[in-house]
């Protein structure tokens, strides 16, 4: 077992885990090595070569005037419209050229410390199935559509390149000071669900918003969820649910706003005056909030998801 302390300070390769360290009990398929990376990226079929165009052609009616613009950006110069599921080769080669990241493939949902581990050397992990007509709308586990569609043109920005980068770094701090949760609190409301100030206006850049059919009208136009700015120690106290619309979104000024709040703070600082659990419910304004837009709540207190209420 390696000392806990060298944990966090050596990327080149993959840690013994340290005993004790809690992780998600997943099973590693036989085919993928400790990296959990495929052999290679699967062989779409002419139909699932479809369902990406159409997934394309369904967001890109909802983004223009609402996607960050160096996400628009990203989709560009990566050519993402160029039809079908892009190869991750020519993609890697391509943000290799611009920021240093590649991506690679893998079966699924990755144990923690390999998620944390690639994004420390600059690999994005992206999921290598694309889902099925069926779940068009809605998928459990992230698809090859949300991983590359959703994530990958954000990479193109040098700032945030950066912070995917550190939060990777992070990972394995979080880890050993067990506050796995209150990161990936961050992770959720920034990569994930994060809006962000324009000049031209209010903007998504998390890929849960840019790659979902209707979460980027309803976390930038809607009166029901609250709009408040970032601050780290708060976001990383806020509950969040993973299966519905998001009751608050956290905004930034900048993509250099939030590598300045997260990668200069001293997060050892900042575990040990964590509780385990979170403090604040998911749809609470507190005492510290920089309020953008106080929600009315409304779709929530509906019932949300499944109970026929409006995403007003
Ligand atoms: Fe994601």
């Amino acid at each position: 077992m390696s000392d806990p302390a060298a944990l966090d300070a050596d990327f080149t390769r993959l840690p013994d885990l340290p005993a004790g360290l809690f992780t998600a009990p997943l099973q590693r398929p036989a085919h993928v090595g400790e990296d959990w990376v495929e052999p290679r990226q699967t062989a779409y079929s002419a139909e699932e070569h479809r369902v990406w165009d159409d997934l394309f052609a369904r967001q890109m009616e909802v983004l223009p005037g609402r996607a960050a613009s160096a996400f628009l950006a990203g989709l560009e110069r990566l050519d993402l419209a160029r039809g079908g599921v892009p190869e991750f080769a020519r993609l890697s080669a391509e943000l290799g050229a611009l920021t240093g990241w590649s991506i690679v493939p893998v079966p699924m949902l990755i144990p923690d410390h390999v998620f944390f581990w690639h994004l420390a050397n600059r690999r994005f992990p992206a999921g290598n199935f694309i889902r099925t007509r069926a779940a068009f709308d809605y998928i459990e586990e992230p698809d090859v559509f949300h991983d590359v569609f959703g994530h990958v043109p954000m990479l193109t920005d040098p700032v945030f390149a950066d912070y995917m980068q550190e939060y990777g770094r992070a990972g394995w701090k979080a880890m050993r000071h067990n506050r796995l949760k209150s990161l990936g609190a961050l992770y959720w409301y920034t990569v994930e669900f994060g809006l962000v100030m324009e000049p031209e206006g209010l903007r998504a850049y998390g890929a849960g918003i840019l790659s979902g059919p209707a979460e980027a009208v309803f976390a930038l136009e809607a009166a029901s969820p609250n709009r408040l700015f970032l601050n780290v120690d708060r976001v990383m106290r806020t509950d969040y649910v993973i299966d519905d619309l998001q009751p608050t979104y956290f905004v930034i000024e900048s993509f250099a706003d939030l590598y300045r709040q997260t990668v200069e703070r001293d997060f050892d600082r900042l575990y040990r005056g964590l509780g385990a659990g979170f403090s604040y419910a998911n749809s609470a304004v507190i005492d510290v909030d920089n309020v953008l837009h106080r929600g009315t709540l409304e779709y929530h207190l509906r019932g949300g998801r499944g109970s026929g209420a409006l995403p007003v």
